[in-house]
């Protein structure tokens, strides 16, 4: 089934063609990766150098989110401000995820949250979220809360269309992989422990790099995805409302649990557009494990 069809038959109409402008639009930005990998000079409002495929990507998003004529607003990691249409829905997005891997042509990502209400807010406004992979092939993996389905994009004459691939995707609860970012030395003690036990358990260490890359795996083989507290970074590195609220978001709807180590992900209400969280993101059992860890400890810094 292609993914117009399904989301006709299965999205309401509004969040049905801001998906189909997003797939669409990932196309044309995926065909320029070979061509904008340099550093432009500027840095994002994370304080991230900015890369050309950050800004070009960022541009062709946004005009297509705008010009659907349905979103109020679009938020992007790539822009200080949102930029302002016409619509009743709001989208944070993270136009281009692990940037960095552009020139070891390392897996590559995009991820959007479609938020009912005006952003800053909490998760618990998302209405949808979608996630882009840019690897051996393009896949879109949605969720407008009845259950996370995956897309694969496929030629079709002069251009690609998005074909079904997966329904109702489950994250198993039997953890078999793990990716954590940041390093050994900068995870508070209650982390370090916890990633000691997952080898004594059989998991094994699948590290990419870029966040949607490395959830992708722990979505398809269970286990635990995390950007964690650090000793010197408490509020950790990834953005609230464009990374892991959308990304918790999808996981939730796959039956898993996303924690920032105190509570639900998705309870968090950012008090800005950039706001960071601690994220721990994948099979429900390991992650409520993992929350009771770090919720319990007492070395705390103050995040
Ligand atoms: P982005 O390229 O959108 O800034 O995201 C990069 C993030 C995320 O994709 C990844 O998990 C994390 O940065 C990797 O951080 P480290 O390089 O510190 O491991
Ligand atoms: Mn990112
Ligand atoms: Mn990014």
């Amino acid at each position: 089934m292609k993914l117009d069809e399904f989301l006709r038959l299965n999205a309401p109409e509004d969040l049905a063609r801001i998906s189909l402008a997003i797939s669409d639009a990932a196309v044309t930005v995926s065909e320029t990766f070979p061509f904008k990998s340099g550093l432009v000079g500027d840095v994002n409002p994370s304080g991230d150098s900015q890369k050309a495929i950050d800004v070009y990507s960022n541009e062709v998003f946004c005009d297509a989110l705008i010009s659907t004529g349905l979103v109020r607003e679009v938020a992007s990691e790539e822009m200080e401000d949102a930029v302002h249409g016409k619509g009743d829905l709001s989208i944070a997005m993270d136009p281009l995820d692990g940037s960095s891997n552009v020139e070891t042509n390392n897996p590559l990502g995009s991820i959007f949250g479609v938020y009912s209400d005006p952003l800053p807010c909490s998760g618990r406004h998302l209405a949808g979220a979608l996630y882009i992979t840019y690897g051996n092939s393009i896949t879109v993996t949605l969720s407008f809360g009845k259950g996370v389905h995956r897309f694969v994009a496929v030629k079709e004459g002069a251009g690609m269309s998005f074909q079904l691939v997966g329904l109702d995707l489950k994250v198993p609860d039997e953890p078999k992989v793990y990716g954590i970012g940041g390093t050994r030395t900068e995870w508070i003690p209650p982390v370090r422990g916890f990633v000691d036990s997952l080898e004594g358990r059989g998991m094994r260490v699948r590290y990419c790099g870029t966040f949607v890359g490395d959830y992708n795996q722990v979505l398809a083989r269970g286990g635990v995805f995390a950007y964690p507290e650090l000793v010197g970074r408490p509020r950790g590195k990834l953005r609230v409302l464009y990374e892991t609220a959308p990304v918790s978001y999808i996981n939730e709807q796959a039956g898993g649990y996303a924690t920032d180590g105190r509570r639900n992900i998705l309870d968090i209400e950012p008090a800005s557009l950039a706001d960071t969280s601690p994220a721990y993101i994948g099979s429900g059992p390991l992650l409520r494990e993992l929350e009771r860890l770090v919720s319990s400890s007492t070395v705390r810094t103050g995040a």
